[in-house]
């Protein structure tokens, strides 16, 4: 990946366009000039502690307060111990009594275009409803309930039931196939499984139910499964096993008490892609991860009362955990959701939800962007897009050019770029501009949050000078940070901690400028990150050799206009034919295996994949040959010269 995007980082290394807070944004904000930033940034450094004790007292309720801020025993760390919260009752209750049960907590529109809203009232009443139809299934504090649904209301609601009653949740993206699912559930050792009976996309319907049927199948754990109605699909309704969402709620009371749960309560796990085949369960905190998402939420979008604040991400990722769901409702924010594609039925959809919803904060990924480019400003240009303040992308390094189409054409020039970086694992942003005070460079995430210590080392772990890339470290923990892998935490320290001892690897290069900006520069590991969704090689060559015509596999990332990356693969066939008809085949066995977000864009069949003579694939040189650069790299290790040579014939 480091290769591949070498070619960014150059482009990047010359960009030396800096734009200032506008004079109209700043004059609002609640951090206001380089000059607090810093002095806040400063303050969190020197005594974490005092600032973190304080923070957690009035932005969180306390059933029982806590006896510690913070514990370290090598790489343990716990926030707030002895302490019980919940993060239900942060999001609904505490603002509910604050005054603000009738202000809108969710603003819906499904991809037909029918819409709903939510105040916070109305939200608590169902979300204590559908805590009550989990109870009434036997789910208590520390199961695992499985969520495969559409982005409704119903989404956020069925989590937050979950961590009303100190339920984990794994809410498994829509997109993932059967056997990713089950995979995931017999993991984690899922309970319960809440999902639809579909869901709209590009005016299709999605069969949700049916591919649950088929995880269920094979996830012995899962006794129950709630279904919601969403697109009066024809659905097969176990009996014994299955309910329909509707019938369940209407039975049930609109009383539920949050359980109060120790700060330390595993709140959800979300599984990701790392550098091995078997996708990790990102274990995450109640109170720490609580306290994160929100103040994260109002330091980076300076989020204020009247804004109307668009994620557009999924909540099957950890965007949508963090800045759909607990950050923005633990501030008491009023949020537009959208269940669809960005171009049904046409391309101007999102510009037509920001006019007539009045959106102020748009928070997408840089995916999203480079696909409205493409589309031509003339989608854009029809629209008032005036009510936006403030713009944001996350999941991916924005391009300069990305990043000027955004600020011109979709902010007017008036709004600032908030280019967030941070991953599953850090369970809220770790670095970006605060919009009201730090001047932003396109294709830079800027500068650490409070509290976030980055350093970037080199490979003896020694910290490198301005504008030497090297590995991304954090070197003190924050209270969003993870606390495990799920059922793995030897993994966990493996993978996190052992590198760079007492300090957490975040898996990325960044280089830091002469102004102290950070730049991220891709992954150290085999990690691609498709259209901002993370994807490790090794997982699609695991589902590839399960083919039965497959021998060997070597999947790479390779430059791709939209996605920002595109997969790549190199096949070896046992003996099959090399056709059009067996690439159809693999991707309809890599959609079954993992789901479409992996289907390869390139399949190239060879004799050999090309390895080294301890028999490594050289994933720098498959890397070159995919993205149709000459394969320059040093092949003095590589086994067999021939193999190489035949790669660049097959490109012919
Ligand atoms: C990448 C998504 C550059 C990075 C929240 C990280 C970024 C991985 C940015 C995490 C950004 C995310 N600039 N790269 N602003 N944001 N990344 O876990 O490689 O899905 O390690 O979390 O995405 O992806 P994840």
């Amino acid at each position: 990946m480091s290769d591949s995007n070498s070619g960014q980082i150059d482009n990047v290394m010359r960009e030396d366009r800096i734009f200032p807070p506008h004079s109209s944004f700043s004059e609002r904000a609640v951090i206001d000039s380089m000059e607090e930033y810093q002095r806040l940034y400063d303050r969190v450094k020197s005594d974490p502690e005092a600032y973190w004790e304080a923070e957690a007292k009035s932005e969180l309720h306390w059933f029982e307060p806590f006896d510690s801020v913070l514990k370290k025993d090598g790489i343990n760390v716990e926030w707030f111990g002895g302490g019980k919260t919940n993060i239900c009752y942060n999001c609904l209750d505490r603002n509910i009594d604050a005054g603000h049960a009738d202000r809108t907590a969710i603003i819906w529109e499904g991809e037909p275009g029918d819409t709903r809203t939510l105040t916070y009232r109305e939200l608590h009443a169902e979300v204590c409803r559908f805590a009550n139809v989990l109870k009434g299934l036997g789910v208590e504090p520390g199961d695992v309930v499985s969520i495969y649904m559409p982005m409704t209301p119903e989404l956020a609601i069925a989590m937050l039931a979950c961590v009303r009653i100190g339920a984990i949740h794994s809410v498994i993206f829509a997109g993932f196939s059967a056997e990713a699912i089950a995979d995931r559930n017999n993991d984690a050792s899922a309970k319960v499984q809440l999902t639809a009976d579909g869901l709209w996309r590009r005016g299709k319907v999605i069969p949700l139910k049916e591919t649950i049927d088929i995880a269920l199948e094979k996830s012995p754990t899962v006794k129950h499964c709630v279904v919601l109605k969403r697109v009066n699909n024809d659905c097969k309704m176990v009996e014994g096993r299955d309910r329909w969402w509707h019938e369940a709620a209407a039975d049930a009371s609109e009383n539920c008490d949050a359980t109060p749960l120790d700060s330390e309560a595993t709140s959800f796990i979300l599984y990701t892609s790392g550098s091995t085949g078997k996708p990790k369960g990102i274990r995450h905190t109640t109170a720490g991860y609580n306290l994160w998402a929100k103040k994260t939420f109002q330091w980076v979008f300076d989020w204020r009362p009247d804004d109307i604040y668009w994620c557009t991400a999924d909540c099957g990722w950890i965007t949508g955990h963090s800045y759909v769901v607990y950050g923005p409702l633990a501030a008491g924010a009023t949020m537009l959701m959208y269940e669809g594609a960005p171009n049904f039925p046409a391309e101007n959809r999102f510009w037509d939800l920001v006019e007539k919803y009045k959106v102020s904060i748009l928070y997408t990924a840089p995916t999203a962007i480079r696909a409205f480019v493409k589309w031509g400003d003339e989608h854009v240009d029809k629209h008032d897009l005036s009510s936006l303040r403030l713009l944001g992308t996350v999941g991916e390094g924005i391009n300069p050019d990305t990043w000027m189409w955004y600020h011109e054409k979709i902010g007017g020039g008036r709004c600032p770029i908030v280019d967030t970086w941070w991953q599953t694992e850090t369970g809220g942003i770790m670095m970006s501009p605060l919009p009201g005070a730090i001047p932003t460079k396109p294709g830079s995430c800027t500068k650490p949050l409070p509290g976030v210590m980055p350093v970037i080392v080199d490979e003896s772990l020694q910290p490198v000078g301005v504008n030497q890339g090297g590995m991304l470290c954090i070197a003190e923990p924050w209270p969003g940070m993870l606390r495990g892998i799920w059922g793995d935490d030897d993994r966990c320290k493996e993978q996190y901690w052992s590198t760079c001892p007492g300090k957490y690897l975040t898996g990325d290069n960044a280089r830091l400028d002469d102004d102290g900006y950070y730049w991220i520069m891709g992954r150290i590991d085999d990690v691609i990150n498709v259209s901002g969704h993370r994807l490790s090689t090794i997982e699609v060559e695991s589902a590839m050799v399960s083919h039965e015509n497959v021998a060997e596999c070597a999947a790479v990332g390779r430059p791709h206009d939209i996605k920002g990356q595109a997969i790549a693969v190199f096949i070896t066939l046992k003996d099959a034919e090399a056709s059009e008809a067996m690439r159809d085949a693999l991707r309809l066995h890599v959609r079954k295996e993992i789901g479409a977000l992996a289907v390869p864009d390139d399949i190239r069949f060879c004799e050999a994949v090309p390895k080294t003579r301890s028999g490594k694939i050289m994933r720098r040189l498959l890397r070159d040959i995919a993205a149709g650069r000459e394969a320059a790299g040093d092949t003095s290790t590589l086994e067999d010269f021939s193999v190489l040579a035949k790669l660049r014939g097959d490109e012919e």
